[in-house]
């Protein structure tokens, strides 16, 4: 179990936060114990030896997050740190730089973040929610962007453990990765400026409910950055996948953008706008060093690379921009 005093110290110094923090705070404990995992303890051991070093610096403005330079600890310090950060082995999201071991994670993250950080309301002062944040990456990038405060939240207690990974040497109390699913979340508390939902919306079963819950935590007024697999056709349609798509087993639903906007429309959002949508990209997603398992290239039909094993259309994101 992770301490997240600090955490909930700063999100109760903001008045906005206050409501937030007080429904929370006494619900991470139950929440931990619920999305417990077999590999906790290793995880948590890997934390645990993680070395102490000192970053001589923390930059989180570039494609990849880095912590230190190489020349801030001896080659066998950074050896225990090695083996330490591949006991956390799935790294996803990233990449990320510690003491000059570069985390090549399965996704470059900063080409998701450099499609949508110039098309979204500045984050400056803003109180950002980010729901399914995996280990954290993007909230780091959203502060670098000036965010206030950016609460993520996430129940693969993996990349609960990744971010604390990171923030032994980051430190900051203005980002977490906290362990909860969006439906543990307040009801009656609309305190967030903007609300990031990125590659979640079609492992829901019930979409509309899922947008209708981010709606539910934003101001009057704020944005929602929705990014999600998308049909890529100007027609009405919803693929609704037989058993997996592109191997995934808990794909329930993919829209097409004009689907999408009109969920978005039906859960009483405005100013929707498409900004983008992009194929997805062996060079953005793919196996690597990190992450040891299948990726893009093996969901795609090696004989048809415009379809996936299951015959469907290939992997296309969409980032959808709407105010409350
Ligand atoms: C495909 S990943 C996307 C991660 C990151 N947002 C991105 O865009 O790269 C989906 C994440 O959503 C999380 N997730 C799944 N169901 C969720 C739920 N009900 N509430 C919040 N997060 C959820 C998963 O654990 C996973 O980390």
């Amino acid at each position: 179990m992770i301490d997240y005093c600090e955490f909930l110290n700063r999100l109760k110094s903001i008045d906005e936060l206050d409501g937030f923090a007080d429904y929370i705070s006494p619900r991470i404990t139950d929440a931990w114990q619920q999305l417990n995992n077999g590999d906790l303890s290793k995880w948590q051991h890997a934390v645990n030896s993680l070395p102490d070093v000192n970053p001589s610096r923390i930059d989180i403005n570039n494609d990849a997050i880095a912590i230190g330079y190489l020349g801030d600890c001896d080659d066998k310090t950074r050896a225990r740190l090695k083996e330490s950060l591949m006991q956390l082995h799935t790294w996803r999201k990233g990449p990320i730089d510690f003491f000059g071991i570069r985390i090549d994670t399965e996704w470059q993250s900063y080409m998701k973040w450099n499609r949508l950080k110039d098309k979204i309301a500045p984050l400056k002062d803003k109180l950002i929610l980010d729901v399914g944040c995996g280990n954290g990456y993007y909230g780091l990038r959203m502060l670098s962007q000036g965010a206030k405060v950016v609460v993520g939240i996430d129940p693969h207690l993996l990349f609960v453990m990744q971010f604390q990974a990171f923030n032994k040497y980051i430190k900051t109390d203005a980002v977490s990765v906290l362990p909860f699913k969006l439906e543990d979340m307040p009801t009656d508390t609309p305190c967030f400026d903007t609300a990031f939902s990125m590659g979640v919306l079609y492992h829901r079963r019930y979409p509309i409910d899922h947008i209708s819950r981010l709606k539910n935590l934003m101001k009057p007024a704020g944005q929602l950055v929705l990014e999600t697999l998308v049909i890529d056709t100007d027609k009405d349609e919803i693929l609704k996948p037989k058993k997996r798509y592109a191997k995934m087993p808990n794909v329930w639903q993919i829209p097409s953008p004009s689907v999408l906007v009109n969920w978005l429309t039906q859960a009483g959002f405005r100013n929707i706008e498409v900004v983008d949508i992009t194929r997805t990209s062996h060079a953005e997603q793919r196996r690597t060093q990190w992450m040891q398992y299948e990726s893009l290239e093996n969901y795609i039909d090696k004989n048809n690379p415009n379809q996936t094993v299951e015959g469907y259309p290939p992997p296309t994101r969409a980032i959808v921009l709407a105010n409350k």
